[in-house]
C-alpha cells in the first residue's frame, strides 16, 4: 500500500507500477529491454533493494505521470530519487509534485535522499517542495 500524502485529487490517482510500464515506448525501452529481458528475476532483485515506481492514472486507468525512486540503491546504499516524468499535456496540475511528495513520504525519513535533476521544472519542483533530506 501506498503512504500518499495529497489530499484525494478527482483527476488522477497514484498506484504501484512497475518499470515495464515506465520504460516501454520511451527512450529508455532498449536499456530496458537489455536489463529485464536478458537477466531473469532483474526486476525482482531491484524491488528486493527497495524500488519504487509509482504512476498517476485517470479515471480509466490512462497513465498520466510517474516517479521512480529506491530506498537503498543496491549499489550505494542510499536512498534515491531516480527520474519522474509527466504527460506534456497533463503538466502544470499537480501531478508532478502529488507523485514526488508520495515518493518522499515512502522514503527514509532519517536519510539525505540523493536526485539529479535535468530540467529547470524538475528543479522548481524540488525547491518548492523544500523537503530538507533531499540534496542535489
Ligand atoms: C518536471 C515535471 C515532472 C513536473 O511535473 P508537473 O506535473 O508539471 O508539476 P506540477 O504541476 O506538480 O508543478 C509543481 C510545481 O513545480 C514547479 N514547476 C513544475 N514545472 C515547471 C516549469 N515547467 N517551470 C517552472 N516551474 C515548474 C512549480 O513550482 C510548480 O508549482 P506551481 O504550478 O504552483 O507554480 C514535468 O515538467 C516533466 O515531466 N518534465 C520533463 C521530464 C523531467 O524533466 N523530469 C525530471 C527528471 S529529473
Amino acid at each position: 500500500m501506498i503512504n500518499n500524502p495529497t489530499p484525494q485529487n478527482p483527476e488522477f490517482q497514484i498506484i504501484e507500477g512497475n518499470h515495464s510500464d515506465i520504460y516501454r515506448g520511451g527512450s529508455f525501452e532498449e536499456v530496458a529491454k537489455m536489463l529485464f529481458e536478458s537477466m531473469p528475476g532483474f526486476e525482482e532483485k531491484l524491488k528486493a533493494g527497495g524500488d519504487h515506481v509509482n504512476i498517476a492514472v485517470d479515471d480509466q486507468g490512462k497513465k498520466l505521470g510517474w516517479i521512480h525512486y529506491v530506498e537503498h540503491d543496491l549499489l550505494d546504499g542510499k536512498p534515491w530519487l531516480k527520474t519522474m516524468e509527466v504527460d506534456e499535456n497533463h503538466r502544470r496540475r499537480g501531478i508532478g509534485e502529488a507523485l514526488l511528495r508520495c515518493a518522499l513520504a515512502n522514503l527514509p525519513s532519517d536519510s539525505p535522499i540523493y536526485t539529479m535533476p535535468i530540467s529547470p521544472g524538475a528543479v522548481r519542483l524540488l525547491k518548492k517542495i523544500d523537503d530538507p533530506r533531499v540534496k542535489w
